[in-house]
């Protein structure tokens, strides 16, 4: 799908379909009007038979008069004075449906009529273009030919005004490669987990090095792993016949003396729980337990494709957690990197393990600050279900980019407490810490694990467990959290 600006109005680009916004009791914007007149009233007359009436979200479609010429779409917003970023971000997910269902390849949508007062013209095009993206997307790489209803819409135009021309064409740059890198996240996370393991996701990042010139990629194996002392990912990996990985993919678009921000996605292929098996249902979404990693690809692929001015290392510490005869066990004590000794009371709190010593090993990129992206617990899922991401870590600073950047992209954040109080619940009578912190508070818990392995740096951590994937009928990836990430990113780039 390809999503273009352009400053002729809704009845100039050939389309095969024009959508223009009506708001409550049958009112055309300006370019609803411009349209109108080039239809000789036939959208009004439409609209006085009382065929839609502009409520948020409902749609009519107005066939064309004659053979060739584009259909009209009117989609409604509701009464003016409601107008906000809500009535546009339902209406946008509304259009987007409809659009991606019908079997016009080139549709025009005029973008002026459907701008809230207070909002830029830039938000609306990342709103739109993130609309139609998501409901575009399909994964089916493994369904036969018959099963599948091809999207057919391929072209998208934006008609907005001369003056919103600059700022809605640098928005649609940035919005295309954040869907992109979107995108990529679904294919990988969706992708089944006999093949997509450890290994795979290195292959991943290689190509994706190989194909853009500012990036590079770094790949440790097991014997590299075991040469570092990195014993804590080494013990998640150890019962699987698919050895473990860490993986950098250093991204340079600012000069060297520019300290990089470090992405550390988790990045476990399938989680079985280990010798602490997890209960059979729903087992198989443990695929996505590498959708942090996945992040961090897809955030790597949209950087690059945008050339940011920015220095960003995308890290991926990856296992595979399988019961085994030679699985690490609970009672196990390991050695991290970082030389702090962990016993293992629950081998399903694997990835706070493979981590941990992740975080330290990125010490090593002088980091400007480091986010950790990670389906690390279900109490994530308990605490805030699957609206938002937690947000934890040691630098407020960094917390409230996060949570600004998510709030302008709706791919949102809320902070828990990381306090020092929460620290006692990991602590082993036979280690320097236990890997499990009991029932309460386990998100936190998990993020005060990962802490004492981040006090070098700025940090950050992303708990993702409830919004990278859906369940049920809808499942699949989200492509969440790329676009808080993409957003962040972008803000830094313009500071
Ligand atoms: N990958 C899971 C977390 C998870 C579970 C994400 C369900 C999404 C849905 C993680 O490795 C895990 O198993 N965490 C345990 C931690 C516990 C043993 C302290 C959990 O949340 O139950
Ligand atoms: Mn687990
Ligand atoms: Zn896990």
């Amino acid at each position: 799908m390809r999503f273009s600006v352009t400053t002729s109005p809704i009845d100039k680009p050939k389309a095969n379909l024009r959508a223009v916004a009506v708001f409550h009791k049958r009112k055309l914007g300006t370019q609803g009007e411009v349209l109108d007149a080039v239809l000789e009233e036939r959208i009004s007359g439409v609209l006085k038979a009382g065929e839609m009436d502009g409520g948020v979200g409902n749609t009519l479609l107005i066939p064309s008069v004659a053979k060739g010429s584009p259909g009209t779409l009117l989609i409604g917003l509701g009464p003016r004075k409601d107008f906000s970023v809500k009535s546009v971000r339902k209406a946008s997910a509304a259009l987007a449906r409809i659009l991606v269902e019908r079997p016009a390849e080139t549709v025009a949508v005029a973008l002026d009529d459907m701008l809230p007062p207070d909002q830029r013209i830039g938000w609306l095009v990342h709103t739109l273009v993130s609309a139609i993206g998501d409901a575009g997307y399909r994964f089916t790489a493994y369904k036969g030919k018959e099963e599948v209803k091809p999207v057919r819409l391929k072209t998208v135009v934006l008609c907005v005004t001369e003056e919103q021309a600059p700022e809605a064409e640098r928005a649609c740059a940035e919005a295309e490669a954040i869907l992109a890198g979107s995108d990529h996240t679904r294919d990988l996370a969706n992708a089944p987990p006999n093949v997509m393991y450890p290994e795979a996701l290195a292959e991943a990042a290689r190509e994706l090095a190989a194909k853009h010139r500012k990036l590079k990629a770094t790949v440790l194996d097991e014997k590299e792993l075991r040469k570092l002392g990195a014993g804590a990912i080494l013990a998640v990996g150890q019962g699987s016949e698919r050895p473990p990985r860490l993986i950098a993919l250093e991204y340079s678009g600012a000069g060297k003396e520019d300290a990089p921000i470090v992405l550390v996605g988790k990045g476990i292929t399938f989680d079985t729980g280990g010798i602490s098996l997890k209960p059979g249902e729903a087992m198989d979404e443990m695929k996505y337990d590498m959708c942090g990693a996945a992040t961090v690809l897809g955030v790597i692929k949209a950087v690059s494709e945008l050339k940011l001015p920015l220095n960003v290392v995308g890290v991926i510490t990856s296992a595979e957690n399988m019961p085994d005869g030679r699985a690490c066990r609970p009672g196990d004590i390991v050695t991290t990197l970082s030389g702090q000794t962990v016993e293992i009371l629950n081998t399903d709190a694997e990835g706070r393990l493979v981590l941990c010593d992740a975080l330290t090993w990125v010490e090593r990129f002088k980091p400007k600050a480091v986010i950790d992206i990670a389906t690390l617990t279900g109490a994530c899922i308990v605490a805030l279900g699957h609206h938002a991401s937690a947000v934890l870590g040691n630098d407020e600073a960094l917390i409230d980019a996060l949570k600004k950047a998510g709030i302008t992209s709706h791919d949102r954040t809320w902070e828990l407490p990381l306090w020092e109080e929460y620290q006692e619940q990991l602590k082993s009578n036979f280690a320097d810490m236990a890997n499990i912190g009991g029932r309460p508070a386990g998100t936190i818990t998990a993020a005060c694990f990962l802490a004492r392995f981040a006090e070098k740096y700025s940090w950050a951590h992303l708990d993702i467990a409830g919004i990278a994937w859906k369940s049920g009928k809808e499942k699949g990836a989200t492509g969440r959290p790329v676009p808080l990430l993409m957003q962040y990113l972008l803000d830094q780039a313009s500071t």
